[in-house]
């Protein structure tokens, strides 16, 4: 069994897709305890509750695999683009130290597409490099899995000892259309006020989920309050619209049928997890492609 650790690992995209294969998540490290509840629930396996900005190598337990996905504000167009001056990379910069130590077999991180060419992209190439990794980039997005998503993302996979990375065919997929992914029920809180639809209508991306070639854009974790570039509404009865529910995104991401929020989370936090998690069709697209890892 190939052991994993899953780093940022809030709602355990990695765990999903690790599940269908031969690996073993042994540890998962995350600061948020709602993230941590929701892990716990979903994957028998209570994350670490620490701050990764000072955890030390000798807290990591050892793998064969890391996946991490750092935050992403400080590469992402919505943030002011600071890269490793902007404090939330201090986490990742921590990590990358300890690589040395631990040498897992297999490196994986995923990011924004503004992570490329970023001074934090440097440094994880130097790093990787310095160690005798080789080092592949992929770009991946739900659409590239026929899901009427559009979520592209960087991931830097790295392999060393005898694993190699080759990008796998995508297989060719039913068209699935976004009606497949709408619930005919959902909380009333859900609906956007008449104030608000008024006033922010114009600049939303508003779908008809009836519609054959109706997507979903990116969520972020900002949907539950945020109106500006923070994800899709859908148009329901009597013009209004309302928000996708935690579910409903999470399904979009390739998350199991059987993957539940805790009841006692808030919608509000429901949806902020949902927005900041990883498409798992893409996670085992990449692991597809890892050969010689057992
Ligand atoms: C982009 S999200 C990753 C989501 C996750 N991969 C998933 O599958 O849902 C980043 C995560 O990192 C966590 N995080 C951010 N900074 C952290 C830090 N310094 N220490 C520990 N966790 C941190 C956040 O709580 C959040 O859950």
């Amino acid at each position: 069994m190939i052991k994993a650790l899953e780093l940022f690992s809030g709602i355990g995209a990695f765990a999903e897709a690790a599940r269908k294969r031969n690996i073993n998540v042994v540890a998962a490290f995350d600061q948020d305890s709602r993230a941590n509840l929701t892990y716990a629930h979903n994957h028998g396996l209570q994350a670490t509750a620490r701050n990764l900005d000072t955890i030390t190598a000798s807290e990591l337990p050892p793998a064969d695999l890391w996946w991490m996905s750092p935050p992403c504000q400080p590469y992402s167009v919505r943030g002011h683009q600071k890269g490793l001056n902007d404090p939330r990379s201090r986490s990742f910069v921590n990590l990358m130290g300890h690589l040395k130590e631990h040498k897992p077999r297999v490196f994986m991180l995923e990011n924004v597409c503004g992570f490329m060419g970023s001074d934090a992209h440097a440094l994880a190439m130097k790093t990787l490099r310095e160690l005798g990794y080789e080092n592949h980039i992929i770009e991946r997005s739900p659409a590239d899995f026929g899901v009427p998503m559009r979520r592209p993302r960087l991931y830097l996979v790295a392999t060393a000892d005898g694993v190699t990375y080759t990008n796998s065919k995508t297989a060719a997929t039913p068209s699935i259309v976004l009606k497949d992914f709408v619930d005919e029920s959902y909380p009333d809180e859900l609906i956007v006020a008449q104030r608000d639809f008024e006033k922010y209508a114009p600049s939303l991306h508003i779908v008809r989920p009836g519609d054959v070639d109706a997507y979903a854009t990116c969520f972020t974790s900002g949907y539950w309050k945020s109106y500006r570039a923070s994800g899709t509404f859908i148009e329901v009865d009597n013009g209004k619209i309302r928000r996708f529910s935690p579910d409903e995104i999470v399904a979009l991401m390739g998350f199991s049928a059987t993957f539940a929020f805790p009841e006692q989370l808030t919608l509000q936090a429901k949806l902020q997890l949902a927005g900041n998690t990883v498409d798992v069709r893409s996670i085992e697209y990449i692991l597809d492609g890892l050969s010689n890892l057992n």
